[in-house]
């Protein structure tokens, strides 16, 4: 599939049909100011596609012990979701939509059936968890969306217990695999990665590369909060993160408030499809697409060409996590005797440190790190990556 970068969307195509995704999503506060997606307001497209990152819900309710912060929106902040008349969808599979338990999901899906808002990647059971989105066009491919994550918890659906569609990587392949048997057109969304690190971790690289030659035909990530690189693997767009679309929580990096909208155009009969790629930033709850030729415009289209060999992303990752792990390693012992120490909090401790270490990017992180101090490996990265990985 042919990858276009551009500044702008050309006029649809007759009997065209485009998808368009947004990164993580989250407002703090009620809706201001004018929608944050309104400088895309005037790009044609039929479905938007948003990753909802937190509960919503207008209650009080019990935090989730859990490593990392628990996020919540008013209700409201729904109708500063929605864009005019666009039908608009929300992937659930992520590690914040069940920071309030089964309670804040039950309200967030509730809510969202109200606005008319649909949803994919989480439920109140497990089949609902799994269900895909699923896109019919009379005459026409059908599309499926398939979501899932992993996650810092033990948040996924069971037999009985709702949840996300978590990281069970052999269904997500089973599920690719079927659909493509009944000729259909596969998008996969995953959340997942380490946040704020610039490239993608490699067995994610593997992971999503195997979907890929599986037959999924566009794969998109986030959680990561930056963008990643990019890359058509065997034909077929890998986005390993897009960045966040609006994340109102905490101060932010530069590139923190750079992502990508990704368009996905399915083209009538046997023309071929485009996935547009349109580089915005984010300035005050609203995004501005940045101009071809602008430095963010440059980085997301090239930088990230010259970081997507296994190779390299091995070396990268190494390296990123010898710099940061001597920081991190004595941060996450200090917090493992802080926690474990404190008589009143074992609870919230062990949940805590278990959800941490459960997670399969933090797990890569710290493995990097100590076999790269029992046996350290030569990193020679040229100086363009190196600035790569270091840009904040
Ligand atoms: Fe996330």
């Amino acid at each position: 599939m042919k990858i276009v970068f551009s500044d702008k969307l050309p006029p649809k195509k007759k009997g065209s049909t485009r998808f368009c995704f947004f990164g993580d999503w989250f407002l703090k506060d009620d809706n201001r100011g004018p929608s944050w997606n309104e400088e895309f307001r005037g790009f044609e497209v039929d479905h938007v596609i948003c990753n909802l990152e937190g509960c919503v819900s207008g209650r009080s309710l019990k935090k989730r012990l859990k490593a990392g912060p628990c996020l919540k929106m008013n209700e409201s902040s729904l109708d500063f979701l929605l864009r005019g008349n666009t039908d608009m969808w929300v992937t659930l599979s992520n590690n914040h939509v069940l920071d309030y338990g089964i309670e804040g999901l039950n309200d967030t899906i509730s809510l969202l059936k109200q606005k008319n808002i649909n949803y994919i990647g989480a439920g109140l059971n497990e089949k609902e968890a799994w269900r895909e989105g699923v896109f019919n066009k009379d005459g026409e491919r059908t599309v499926v969306v398939i979501n899932f994550s992993e996650g810092e918890d033990d948040s996924s659906a069971r037999l009985g217990v709702g949840g996300v569609a978590g990281y069970e990587v052999g269904r997500v392949a089973n599920l690719i695999v079927s659909n493509k048997k009944h000729n259909k057109i596969v998008v996969v969304v995953f959340h997942g990665g380490r946040e704020r690190v610039n490239l993608p971790p490699p067995y994610i690289q593997k992971m999503l590369r195997n979907f890929a030659e599986l037959g999924a035909d566009l794969i998109i990530g986030h959680h990561p909060h930056v963008p990643q690189p990019w890359e058509l693997h065997e034909g077929v767009p890998i986005f390993y993160s897009i960045g966040n679309s609006l994340f109102d929580y905490g101060s932010k990096s530069s590139l923190e408030e750079k992502g990508l909208a990704i368009i996905f155009e399915k083209n009538k009969g046997d023309s071929s499809d485009v996935v547009y790629a349109v580089p915005f930033f984010e300035k005050e709850r609203y995004l501005e697409i940045c101009p071809k030729g602008d430095f963010i415009y440059d980085r997301l289209k090239e930088g990230a060409l010259y970081v997507v060999s296994q190779e390299v992303i091995m070396k990268s990752w190494a390296y990123e996590s010898c710099r940061k792990g001597k920081v991190s390693f004595k941060i996450n012992l200090f917090l493992l005797i802080k926690l474990l120490l404190m008589p009143f909090r074992i609870k919230k401790g062990n949940k805590g440190l278990r959800a941490f270490v459960g997670t399969p990017a933090h797990q890569e992180f710290l493995n990097t790190y100590i076999s790269n101090q029992l046996e350290p490996t030569e990193n020679k990265l040229s100086g363009a990556v190196i600035n790569y990985i270091n840009e904040k």
